[in-house]
């Protein structure tokens, strides 16, 4: 019997190998306790296969075993399927490897297990060593059988400004999944899907959560068969036909990452930020002032410098000039392709715009929405034939657009080229890169290959940021493209283009998740917001944005001196406590569904935090219970301050309490009324 342990900051995994050949997979949420896991045996059940076949790695059909196989395909001369053999397992030192070959056809399946933090990081790669194609029906980047505690699903769905609704169900028997057929992530959640058990919250019960660090078609899915064995899988879809390994070729499935926790979902979430921390750069994150709810399309020159010095004037380092600043652009229905100035809005290009941002000491960033076209453009009548579609069917658009084939060289050439002109010739230090549909079809003269286009756009953007300093930040009409592969090559995300504070809770909440908050954008928009119609206080709206990438998306000349006076004095407390925010942890000492929503953000060393509670709607008893704080060092002394964003005195002191004791008995706060939110900051006394 082979057994290998690879160990994380918290938890190992332990491989094991029966006499059969099947690999038993454990991941222990102690270290300390993976030495007393007992030797792994398969049961043999009644009326089932002789040599038992429970879930293992690199699974295989053919052997009475009939959950989810690691990989389906076929010899395209032969018909012969492929059939996987004894897996081989490896320590090689910092990762655990299991391999597995078809001998006959040539084709080997190698899956890596390594730590990163206490992330689990899964990297699967086909090679083919064979004399004959093999076409690949579809090819597991993580499978594994799923913990025996698992009992619930959670996914989260959405649409358009609606992102991040929690969908918590019972999982019994069956098969559930998560899917993205749209060719980028989407609304709905995207490539995530966690496991937990009845009693699973924030702070206390097993947790585990799967997320594939990739942004085209996916498959996410947790199986449980009849006799109680139960698998998790993540993978990128294939179409048909679209892969077939040639004889000498290999193929690096998306990565896969997962976290384990045993102590309640904040630790996953603490996981899973910390890893993806380390694969984005470490940046100062400016406030920014986005265009967008501001003017629409209707921007200009006179307007923009007037925005950009109002802007400046409430603390703004960043000023992004959205949609509508290029050739012709004056609605959603032209111009997407023709990245040059428009002449009639700024007749003197963004020259002089640009001078005026850096006047006032910000730094200048621009809108593109580079994978699309509009059929009303100067690109689209030179290239017809460069967008995606069946040869002999009218062109699918959505939002008046049409999707760029970046499969074709020549296609990401003329976007390289139309982007490095611009910054080339002005000072642009940021680029927001949207993406306002799905891919469909994604198609050339009949063959579908999605995820050939997300292939490129990687390269696109891998090549941009080689050739220039440029930040990037991902948007898709809002959060429709967040997730760890794209996160490798861009800085920021727009979770949504719902700025409504209320809504914006519950959506920074579930794309933090995966993402750390530092990366997630969260302005200040108008009152009442135009997508949701609500009026909510300054004040309320400000501390809804705190925690994330601090903006503003309103014109300011429309807000009141008070409520200037209010987003200044909290953009200046964001701007005092940014650097060890953006560098700590946030947990969540509320469920999705409770009222308040409160959050602390903790500093790497525990030495400071500052809690939000946000209150939504009235609360329906006057006595509330007392507000109990998680993931602070229990023997820390912390004074407690609070901060106002209006009126005097701006701070008040709450005294000095122990962090076991806010933990435990935690404070006793009035409830407070309804759209108020407050600030509490600790800090280590002595
Ligand atoms: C969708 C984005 O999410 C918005 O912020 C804005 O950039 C519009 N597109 C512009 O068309």
């Amino acid at each position: 019997m082979t057994k290998l342990q690879l160990d994380g900051d918290i938890s190992a995994v332990v491989l094991e190998q029966a006499e059969t050949g099947s690999v038993h997979f454990n991941w222990i949420a102690q270290k300390a306790l993976a030495g007393m896991t007992p030797p792994a045996v398969f049961q043999r059940l009644p009326a089932s296969p002789d040599i038992p076949a429970g879930p293992s790695l690199m699974p295989e059909h053919g052997s009475g075993f009939h959950g989810i196989a690691q990989i389906e395909a076929h010899c395209t001369a032969t018909q012969r399927r492929v059939r996987l053999g004894r897996p081989v397992l490896e320590d090689k030192g910092s990762s655990l490897c299991v391999t597995a070959r078809d001998a006959a056809l040539g084709i080997e399946v190698a899956t890596a297990f390594s730590f990163s933090g206490d992330a689990l990081v899964v990297n699967t790669t086909l090679t083919h060593t064979g004399n004959s194609p093999i076409d690949i029906r579809r090819a597991a980047s993580a499978l594994l059988p799923a913990p025996d505690w698992a009992a619930e699903i959670i996914t989260h769905s959405g649409a358009w400004g609606r992102e991040g609704h929690e969908e918590r169900r019972k999982w019994d028997t069956g098969r559930i999944e998560q899917l993205g057929r749209g060719g980028r992530p989407g609304f709905d959640g995207g490539p995530t899907l966690s496991l937990t058990e009845p009693a699973g919250c924030e702070i206390r019960g097993r947790w585990l959560t799967l997320h594939l660090a990739w942004s085209g078609p996916f498959t996410l899915a947790a199986e449980r068969a009849t006799d109680g064995s139960a698998q998790i899988l993540a993978e990128r879809r294939f179409a048909p036909g679209e892969i077939r390994l040639n004889p000498g070729a290999s193929m690096a499935l998306p990565e896969a990452m997962l976290a384990l926790s045993g102590t309640g979902r904040n630790q996953m979430r603490t996981t899973l930020n910390t890893a993806l921390r380390k694969t984005g750069r470490t940046l100062v994150r400016p406030v920014h002032f986005n265009t967008w709810e501001a003017r629409y399309f209707e921007v200009d020159e006179a307007s923009c410098i007037a925005l950009a010095k109002d802007a400046a004037a409430l603390g703004a380092e960043r000023f992004v000039l959205d949609d509508g600043w290029f050739k012709g652009r004056r609605n959603d229905q032209t111009s997407l392709g023709d990245w040059t100035v428009d002449t009639a809005q700024f007749p003197n290009g963004l020259g002089p715009l640009i001078d005026a941002v850096k006047t006032a000491c910000m730094e200048f960033g621009l809108w593109l929405e580079p994978e699309m076209v509009s059929p009303d453009s100067d690109l689209y009548r030179a290239h017809p034939d460069w967008v995606l579609g069946w040869p002999d069917a009218p062109l699918a658009t959505g939002r008046n657009q049409l999707v760029l084939d970046l499969a074709l060289p020549e296609v990401c050439d003329h976007l390289f080229t139309s982007i490095a002109a611009l910054l080339d010739t002005y000072e642009i230090g940021y680029l927001k890169w949207d993406c306002n549909r799905d891919l469909y079809p994604a198609t050339r003269d009949g063959v579908e290959r999605p995820g050939a286009q997300t292939e490129a756009l990687y390269s696109l953007l891998d090549r941009l940021r080689a050739a220039y300093p440029v930040e990037i930040e991902s948007c898709a009409s809002g959060g429709g493209r967040i997730d760890a592969g794209i996160a490798r090559r861009t800085d920021r995300f727009w979770a949504s283009d719902a700025t409504d504070a209320i809504d914006r809770l519950r959506i920074q909440r579930a794309a933090g998740l995966i993402m750390p908050q530092e990366r997630l954008g969260c302005h200040v928009g108008p009152s009442p917001n135009p997508m949701t119609g609500r009026q909510l206080p300054m004040s309320f709206r400000v501390l809804a944005a705190f925690f994330g990438h601090f903006g503003i998306e309103a014109d300011p000349a429309r807000f009141s001196d008070t409520e200037r006076a209010i987003l200044k004095r909290g953009i200046d407390l964001y701007k005092a406590h940014r650097h060890w925010m953006h560098a700590g942890q946030l947990v969540m000492a509320s469920d999705p569904a409770d009222d308040p929503d409160v959050q602390i953000v903790i500093s790497d060393d525990q030495s400071r935090a500052l809690v939000r509670i946000m209150r939504t709607d009235t609360p329906k008893r006057p006595l509330q219970p007392r507000l109990r704080l998680t993931g602070l060092d229990h023997d820390t002394c912390y004074s407690l301050v609070e901060f106002a964003l209006e009126g005097e005195p701006v701070e008040w002191p709450l005294g000095e309490y122990s962090g076991l004791g806010l933990m435990t008995e935690g404070l006793n706060l009035d409830p407070g009324r309804a759209l108020t939110g407050r600030l509490i900051y600790l800090e280590r006394t002595g």
